[in-house]
């Protein structure tokens, strides 16, 4: 089968495309014949060797995919060969089939395509997770998203909405803030060009926000940390800015306000049956029409090195994916 591997640490030019032996399926894995694979900024790490996890070499990027069972072990019981699925890998994504737990796949609704089913576990997990467990979002409350125009970004901004939450949406690009207002945010800050803790007072009439959602961190987590209200929850993302910030602890203490750290990856390990039971959650409103992600571009297999960059170069509104058959 056809595979993207990374032989070495290094940008996403330094990726090839090769014909290697599929992978080996355990008892409990169902083997994919991927349809399409959805691109994260975790994966633009895990090639540099920036990320928490660091295969061994050769790898396959490509932690989330879409596509249709053709074989299951010996211990697999609740999906069956044929089925429609999503699933999360980890790594193996970017390759023709892949090996996934039996516990990370997902038969998908009728109405889904395997590029939406592709760009979809790990955003939505991540921010259904981050905004219900974590940031306990109540209606009214005002849930104010960074790198709104990014991947896990639109994704918060649509859920948030769903939840009855107003949203304030933060991005560094008039296309991207556009895009989070058609997905339900209600005011709009450029921080490339407005200050972030200035405008939220004044939308929120100086209270601040009642939750932040932060995946860039830096600069923009500083901000935050000045207009996060009374009780409020900011919740850490990740750190697409690069730099990882500090929350000074008298702040919080004057502030009364709490840090919290989401992490959604541990959290499926930790709460496997609370993930599931988001995720039925999750698939029943993309059933009803209610959520969609929103990929702006794709790319066959050998374009992953492109679309990686793409990522990294900011260009990405919502979702890039990676597709490997004609559905
Ligand atoms: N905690 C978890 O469980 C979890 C799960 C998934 C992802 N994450 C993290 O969430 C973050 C976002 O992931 P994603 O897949 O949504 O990425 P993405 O689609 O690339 O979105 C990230 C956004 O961050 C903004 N950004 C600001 N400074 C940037 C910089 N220097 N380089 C790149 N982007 C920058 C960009 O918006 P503007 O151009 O508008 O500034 C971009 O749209 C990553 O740090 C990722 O590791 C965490």
């Amino acid at each position: 089968m056809k595979a993207v591997l990374c032989k070495q640490f290094g940008p996403p030019s330094s990726l090839v495309v090769e014909d290697i032996a599929p992978p080996q399926l355990g008892p409990t894995d169902v083997r994919i014949a991927i349809h399409a694979a959805g691109v994260n900024f975790p994966d633009t790490l895990i090639i540099t060797g920036a990320y928490q996890n660091k295969p061994p070499f050769p790898f396959t990027p490509g932690m989330e995919v879409g596509g249709i069972i053709t074989e299951i072990g010996p211990k697999v019981t609740t999906v069956k060969v044929g089925d429609r699925v999503m699933a999360t890998t980890g790594t193996g994504g970017f390759a023709e089939q892949c090996a996934a737990a039996e516990a990370s796949v997902y038969v998908i609704p009728d109405s889904m395509d395997f590029v939406s089913a592709a760009a979809f576990p790990v955003t939505y997990g991540t921010t259904y997770h981050a905004l219900v467990d974590r940031g306990q979002l109540k209606p009214g409350e005002w849930l104010l998203v960074h790198g709104a125009g990014g991947g896990v970004g639109i994704s918060a901004v649509e859920v948030g909405k769903l939840l009855g939450a107003r949203v304030i949406a933060t991005a560094g690009s008039a296309e991207k803030l556009e895009t989070a207002r058609q997905y339900g945010a209600e005011a709009l800050i450029n921080y490339r060009t407005e200050n972030i803790r200035d405008r939220v007072k004044e939308i929120t009439g100086d209270a601040g926000a009642d939750v932040v959602y932060d995946p860039v961190g830096g600069d923009v987590f500083d901000q935050s940390l000045r207009c996060t209200a009374w009780k409020g929850r900011l919740l850490v993302i990740g750190f697409a800015s690069g730099r990882i910030p500090q929350a000074p602890a008298n702040l919080l203490l004057i502030k009364g306000f709490s840090v919290v750290g989401v992490y959604w990856g541990s959290f499926t390990v930790h709460e496997p049956e609370k993930s599931r039971a988001n995720f039925r959650t999750l698939l029943d409103l993309v059933a009803e029409g209610k959520i969609k992600p929103h990929v702006s571009a794709t790319w066959p297999l050998e374009g992953a090195p492109e679309a990686l960059q793409a990522l990294i170069d900011r260009k990405v509104t919502g979702k890039a994916v990676i597709t490997v058959r004609q559905s």
